[in-house]
């Protein structure tokens, strides 16, 4: 009997609104989730530091026994990635795989706008990286991508201020901003996985007939089509519906913060790296 759990990892507490989706979508697999939140937010950091904190995670997953690591991150997926993919997984083990959260987003995005105009909402890094960009024109080259960096937006929601009128005031700024950037959008992609819980200021700012995109259901489908699609993996993969939350962060705080982003209690361990 195989014990690996597939790997799910965040800088904090974001990637639980993946691993909810995941949970729900394909529940007799085992998980081992990791939140960095003792060195979050990994929006503002450099390519550098995201790379360094990600790689550490990542091994620390194919130790636990993880084949199958996903960085439910995005500014992880668009710093560390392709350089871990390239560079690290075939001197660690080319049997172990790292997926992201761009490409399967980027892979359907295009499939969900009428105007073919699409806003992308994230951190300074994800921004920054372009990645959004770059996949989405691969996939869909005709359509036209606006881009908004929120920075105050992770901590808005780390601090529990997702509904305060500070969170009104940023929402509304940056909604009204990537809006006048681009009067044709008519999808609004949360590429941060901390973004679905603001999701109802979101909605208040946003004009109707504007479709709002989180990326859990995505990322769950993705999934789904990887396991049919790589058997030898699928095997591999514990399916005894375990779950295990891993903090680098204060223990009590994760459990206190986590179930707004899981939707259920967690009772998560405390890793020291
Ligand atoms: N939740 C992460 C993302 O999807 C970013 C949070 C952070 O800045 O650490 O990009």
């Amino acid at each position: 009997m195989s014990n690996q759990p597939i790997g799910v990892f965040d800088s904090g507490y974001g990637g639980l609104t993946i691993l909810k989706e995941l949970v729900a979508t394909l529940p007799e697999y085992d998980y081992l989730y990791l939140g960095d939140n003792a060195r979050a937010p990994y929006g503002d950091k450099t390519f550098e530091e995201v790379y360094a904190y990600t790689l550490q995670s990542v091994e620390w997953f194919f130790k636990q026994g993880c084949s199958l690591v996903i960085l439910a991150c995005n500014t992880a997926s668009a710093k560390a990635l392709r350089t871990i993919q390239q560079n690290n997984l075939p001197s660690l083990d080319p049997n172990k795989r790292v997926l992201g959260v761009i490409r399967p987003t980027s892979e359907v995005i295009g499939q969900l706008t009428q105007s073919k105009h699409i806003g992308v909402l994230g951190t300074q890094g994800t921004i920054k990286s372009e990645s959004y960009l770059l996949e989405i024109a691969k996939f869909f080259p005709e359509i036209k991508v606006t881009q908004e960096a929120c920075p105050e937006w992770v901590s808005l929601v780390e601090k529990n201020l997702y509904a305060s009128t500070e969170a009104d005031y940023s929402v509304k700024y940056h909604i009204d901003e990537i809006l006048s950037k681009d009067a044709k959008i008519d999808t609004l992609l949360l590429a941060c996985t901390h973004y679905p819980i603001l999701i109802n200021k979101i909605k208040q700012f946003t004009p109707a007939g504007i479709r709002i995109i989180s990326q859990g259901e995505i990322v769950a489908k993705s999934l789904i089509s990887y396991l049919n699609n790589h058997k030898e993996m699928e095997t591999k993969c514990s399916k005894m519906s375990k779950k295990r939350f891993f903090t680098t962060g204060d223990v009590e705080d994760f459990n206190e913060h986590a179930s707004l982003f899981f939707g259920a209690e967690i009772v998560a361990e405390k890793l020291i790296f």
